[in-house]
């Protein structure tokens, strides 16, 4: 496949063609803060960490630059102060509804929303309001703690296009097990393999095994 050729910080950058933004960063050794992302597995566009100015051709808004292609010519800058501030401020809208409870969690230190909250230098959440209220979803193998989801779709693309079972999806996520008064044993009411591929992906403590 042919490459193009770009600008990203200045660095003359060359990827194949059809590359996204990002991953002519990466193939480059520029680095871009992302989250939703997930490489082969979910291409959203959900989360905008991955936020990017595009100088060339001059793009009014902010570009997601896992979900725009790179061009031949293109100039992108990854870490203006726009840029940063609304990195930040993606970041803190998704904190506002997450419980906080991440020294409890056990997903503390082992986590990509955590560790992406330091790298971005987040130290307050400046968006306090309503939170989300969820019953948490236990199975015999996997525990779903809605109250922790950002939104990401990894467990949704992972159990459709990997595992092809498409037992999660956006509005209906439940594994809905429930002890069957007969045999005292947890039944599925789902047909989740509890393969445990969601709990790999999942950036943060929503999905644990139980
Ligand atoms: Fe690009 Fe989430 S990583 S939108």
């Amino acid at each position: 496949m042919a490459d193009i050729k770009l600008i990203i910080n200045g660095k003359d950058c060359v990827a194949p063609k059809g590359s996204t933004i990002l991953q002519a960063a990466e193939l480059n050794g520029i680095h871009i803060p992302k989250l939703c992302y997930l490489e082969g597995i979910n291409k959203y566009g959900a989360c905008r960490i991955c936020l990017v100015e595009q100088m060339l051709p001059p793009a009014k808004n902010l570009q997601a630059s896992c979900m725009v292609e790179a061009q031949e010519g293109m100039i992108i800058e990854t870490n203006t102060q726009r840029v940063r501030d609304a990195r930040r401020t993606m970041y803190e809208l998704l904190l506002s509804n997450h419980a906080q409870d991440c020294l409890a969690c056990v997903r503390n230190q082992d986590c990509e929303f955590q560790a992406l909250g330091r790298e971005l230098g987040i130290t307050q959440c400046h968006y306090e309001g309503e939170r989300a209220e969820y019953p948490i979803d236990v199975s015999e193998s996997i525990t779903r703690n809605p109250n922790k989801c950002i939104l990401c779709r990894r467990c949704i693309s992972v159990c459709k296009n990997i595992q092809t079972t498409a037992v999660l999806g956006a509005e209906d996520r439940g594994f809905r097990t429930h002890i069957s008064p007969a045999f005292g044993l947890p039944i599925g009411a789902s047909s989740c393999a509890f393969c445990g591929q969601c709990v790999e992906v999942c950036p943060v403590g929503a999905l644990t095994e139980t």
